[in-house]
């Protein structure tokens, strides 16, 4: 069984082919489009900007993912019903794309309306994320799913995050890999939470951040000092470089770090290096390396001991962890040698957002595929998990 999963939930425009025999999920193709150079110009992503990448990509990255799979699209034979089928199906991708005009005529002209492709369903994400790029993720989908004439699974994109641990090899899944009951620490742009994972679709959020995502606080530490988006991999670097050479100091606080819950707030930590930067001229090198340490230090240093704690309350058999900031060096090497469970971190190119991830959690939702007209398909950005 093939399926087709495609994410746009942000600022990467990704699609994957998936395949799964028995109990193993192979990935044949997957590519991400990013938008990074771009968004980077402007300091963070905007939402109807990235929209329009997304519009202008989708169709591209569709057809290399494709070849690069070997799946040709066939062109079905002309019967005395063949026109009027095309007519129809035309008419319904028009209603879909009714404020899509480039992707319609990409779809048209590159994908044809009367082709067919050998897949068994299409995989989008419907949440949580910014809506306008998860739409176009979604609509894009439907205009398929009308073509093919293939149901469509609707996907959490945090569960895809989730999944993302499922290999070690990058090409096969197989939830054989992780012992259940699981903790999961999800880390990214717009989330930081601990998860207890009961079953495979057995989810109780344990605590979450009240105010920014740790990823949000990298990406604004970045900014205050002037460093490229995304933040996190620029701090990252400025932070192991000090680190080499320096012991910490622990300049900056660990808010909410004695409260007795698994809850998280990144907010004031932004604003004590606002202060600190402030009074410190961050032209100077070795300020700036100093703060993204000091500061990187004060992030991790909260998600790891609250990780220990919920390990120490609901004693669960592995931990997992996803999201673009499980790339973060410092991160996994104190949960590698910290925690003393299982813990499973995504391959390094399955960190950041990709369609992998989404179509490896599709394989465990088939039971909720639905027609390109439910309503089951429309963007929810603060899907929960
Ligand atoms: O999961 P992701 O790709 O997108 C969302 O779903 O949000 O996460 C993106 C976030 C960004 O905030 C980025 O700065 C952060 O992950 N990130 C990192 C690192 N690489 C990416 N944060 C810390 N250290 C890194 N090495
Ligand atoms: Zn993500």
């Amino acid at each position: 069984m093939k399926i087709l999963a495609i994410e746009t939930s942000c600022d990467d425009t990704a699609v994957a082919i998936l395949e799964k025999k028995g109990e193993s999920i192979k990935v044949l193709a997957s590519n991400v489009s990013s938008q990074i150079s771009l968004h980077n110009e402007y300091g963070g992503v905007f939402p109807m900007m990235a929209k329009r990448e997304h519009v202008k990509n989708l169709v591209p990255v569709l057809q290399k993912t494709l070849s690069d799979a070997q799946l040709h699209l066939v062109k079905k034979e002309k019967n005395i019903f063949s026109g009027i089928s095309k007519n129809i199906k035309l008419a319904k991708i028009k209603k879909v794309l009714r404020r899509e005009e480039v992707l319609l005529q990409n779809i048209v002209n590159e994908i044809g309306i009367d082709t067919s492709l050998d897949i068994e369903y299409i995989a989008v994400t419907v949440g949580p994320g910014l809506p306008p790029t998860l739409w176009a993720g979604i609509n894009f989908a439907k205009a398929l799913s009308v073509i093919w004439n293939k149901k469509i699974i609707p996907v959490n994109h945090m569960h895809g995050h989730i999944v993302s641990v499922l290999s070690t090899d990058g090409t096969f899944f197989n939830t054989k890999n992780v012992e259940l009951p699981a903790l999961s620490l999800l880390v990214s742009g717009g989330h930081t939470e601990i998860v207890l994972v009961k079953d495979w679709g057995t989810y109780k959020i344990l605590g979450k951040t009240k105010d920014d995502a740790v990823g949000e606080a990298f990406d604004k530490v970045a900014r205050i000092l002037s460093l490229p988006y995304p933040g996190g991999p620029e701090i990252s670097k400025l932070a192991d470089s000090h680190r080499q050479h320096h012991e910490s100091q622990n300049i900056f606080p660990r808010p909410m770090s004695h409260t007795n819950d698994y809850d998280f707030s990144y907010s004031g930590l932004k604003t004590s290096v606002l202060y600190y930067t402030k009074e410190n001229d961050t032209s100077n090198e070795d300020t700036r390396k100093l703060v993204a340490r000091e500061f990187e230090d004060a992030a991790i240093d909260i998600l790891v001991l609250k990780t220990k704690k919920a390990i120490g309350a609901f004693d669960p058999k592995c931990l997992i962890v996803g999201g673009g900031v499980s790339a973060n060096k410092h991160l996994r090497e104190r949960l590698k040698n910290e925690i003393d469970i299982p813990t499973h971190l995504p391959l390094h190119n399955l960190t950041g957002d990709n369609a992998v991830m989404i179509g490896v959690s599709a394989f465990m939702n088939t039971k909720k595929a639905v027609s390109w007209s439910s309503k089951a398909l429309h963007a929810q950005g603060n899907l929960s998990i």
